[in-house]
């Protein structure tokens, strides 16, 4: 029998896709440009889902592997962002796709060229996009998938996409998680959900990874001022993540966070963490979203300086020659142990809501300008389980915006502002005893600025407005005018009149 599905790229994400989705008894038809990878698949397919010979068939070209697919063809492409996409698109042209075979780009692509491509191969091959999260695990036991393209493409793909997908328990909002070859989760919502018009679905998929960078490097920051201020071991720090774990900052990311500093190098016997080089890669996600908040005028810091930290740890020859040469803080007094502790637990809980906010609302201003309609309760519902943003945070996000689904900012939603306005006199505190004690927390104060910012009925912008009026005639509002009516201060005049334009 012909295969339902044919997959391409057959690296970690494209054959642990591949296994999820023979897993969950479609056939798939595989191919990579190393055949070794397709015989690495084909065999652990056999191994892992022996009942059903053949259902995973490798190819050793693209023209065997169109052969082999039931048609309109589905197509799962798994190949690194950028050129490499447009490589197999090409190839696939050239082999005979047809018109109404669809094509899934599941890389992390950059959502204008998804938007691009989708219009590139318009009446040659249908280009649909399904950005992917949850690394190697997710893949094959059950990702997060925001697909987004045509929607009769969608309809094709949705019985496969719902199937392979992390599973939710409705009661709970839990993820519901089985590891095993074979043997998928079928209950539950699926984490599957689509996004909108083409790009839509790469856009958020962004959006998802900027809040990850966020989240990781908060996660880091906590890391750093146990260890600085309090002088915690690595196991101790480890400790902590735990147990707040166990609490309202649940998550994925803290979960593996604790795992990594417990982990032991089996070099040195030290903590891994500590043979780690602190040098941050970075593959651009992160910094698309920063980019696009700048562009949009959304103020996401709390994203912008996740991306910052990664590459001021870059400068790691710069930061060692600076280490000698300029001062730090004086020595603290006595801090209480448990006090400090309990303060960096609220700290990151109000910095997390705000990087979420920033992360939300980013989404919604550059929706309304691309015209796509999104559901934020749908895509919170989405990274519940599955993705690596995944906690059960999200479930509460969920519910603010199925309160209101037109919420501008999760600032606004009462659950989140009563829990900010809780817990923001301790992170204060702890804000104020990392700069005294001058320890870098660079996420976890930009989220409160950014939470005083919002806090201002009045900012100094009025001043500046006056700086911008002074050099440059670039006009004002007034206060006591109506809105768009602009005025100009002749400065250089000595009557220094005021003009209404
Ligand atoms: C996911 C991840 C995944 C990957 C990114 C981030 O959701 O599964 O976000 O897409 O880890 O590429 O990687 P960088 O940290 O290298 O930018």
């Amino acid at each position: 029998a012909l295969a339902d599905i044919g997959v391409i790229g057959l690296g970690v994400m494209g054959k642990n896709l591949a296994l999820n989705i023979v897993d969950n008894g479609y056939r798939v038809a595989a191919f990579d440009l190393d055949q070794a990878k397709v015989e690495a698949a084909v065999s652990q397919a056999a191994t892992e889902v022996p009942g059903r010979a053949q259902v995973l068939v490798g190819c050793n070209n693209i023209t065997e592997l169109l052969a082999s697919l039931s048609k309109p063809r589905l197509l799962l492409l798994s190949v690194p962002a950028g050129s490499p996409v447009d490589g197999v698109c090409d190839a696939l042209l050239q082999a005979g796709i047809e018109a109404d075979d669809i094509v899934i780009d599941t890389g992390n692509s950059l959502w204008t060229d998804t938007v691009a491509r989708e219009r590139h191969y318009q009446g040659k091959l249908v280009f649909f996009s399904s950005a992917v999260s949850g690394g190697e695990v997710g893949a094959r036991f059950g990702p997060s998938l925001m697909p987004s393209g045509s929607e009769a493409a969608w309809q094709r793909l949705a019985p496969i996409w719902r199937a392979i997908a992390a599973k939710v328990d409705p009661q709970t909002g839990l993820p519901l998680v089985r590891l095993e070859p074979g043997n998928p989760v079928r209950e539950g919502e699926p984490c599957a959900a689509y996004i909108g018009p083409a790009g839509a679905g790469h856009y958020v998929k962004m959006v998802h990874n900027g809040i990850e960078y966020a989240d990781m490097q908060l996660i880091c920051e906590a890391y750093q001022l146990l260890s600085q201020v309090l002088g915690l071991s690595a196991t101790e720090v480890a400790d902590i993540f735990q147990r707040w774990n166990q609490g309202k900052l649940n998550s994925y990311l803290m979960e593996i966070s604790a795992e990594v500093l417990r982990q032991q190098d089996p070099l040195s016997g030290k903590p891994l963490v500590e043979m780690i080089l602190d040098k941050a890669g970075q593959k651009g996600t992160g910094l698309w979203t920063a980019v696009s908040s700048l562009q949009v005028g959304c103020p996401a810091p709390t994203i912008a300086e996740a991306v910052y930290a990664r590459a001021l740890s870059n400068q790691k020859p710069l930061r060692q020659t600076l280490a000698t040469r300029l001062k730090g803080a004086e020595p603290m007094g006595q801090v209480e142990a448990e006090a400090f502790i309990a303060d960096l637990e609220q700290a990151l809980y109000c910095a997390k809501i705000c990087c979420y906010a920033q992360g939300f609302q980013l989404m919604a201003m550059h929706a309304k300008e691309q015209g796509w309609t999104l559901d934020f309760r749908a895509i919170a519902s989405i990274w519940r389980a599955g993705c690596i943003i995944r906690a059960t945070f999200l479930q509460s996000i969920m519910s603010a915006f199925e309160a209101e689904p037109q919420l501008s900012n999760l600032l606004l939603d009462e659950r989140f502002a009563s829990a900010l306005n809780q817990s923001q006199q301790a992170w204060r505190r702890l804000v104020s005893g990392a700069v005294l004690a001058g320890v870098p927390a660079p996420c976890i104060t930009s989220a409160l600025a950014y939470y005083d910012g919002y806090r201002c009925e009045t900012l100094p912008a009025n001043l500046l407005q006056g700086q911008r009026d002074y050099f440059g005639a670039h006009s004002f509002e007034r206060t006591d005018t109506p809105a768009g009516e602009k005025y100009h201060l002749n400065w250089s005049s000595p009557k220094r009149e005021l003009v209404k334009l």
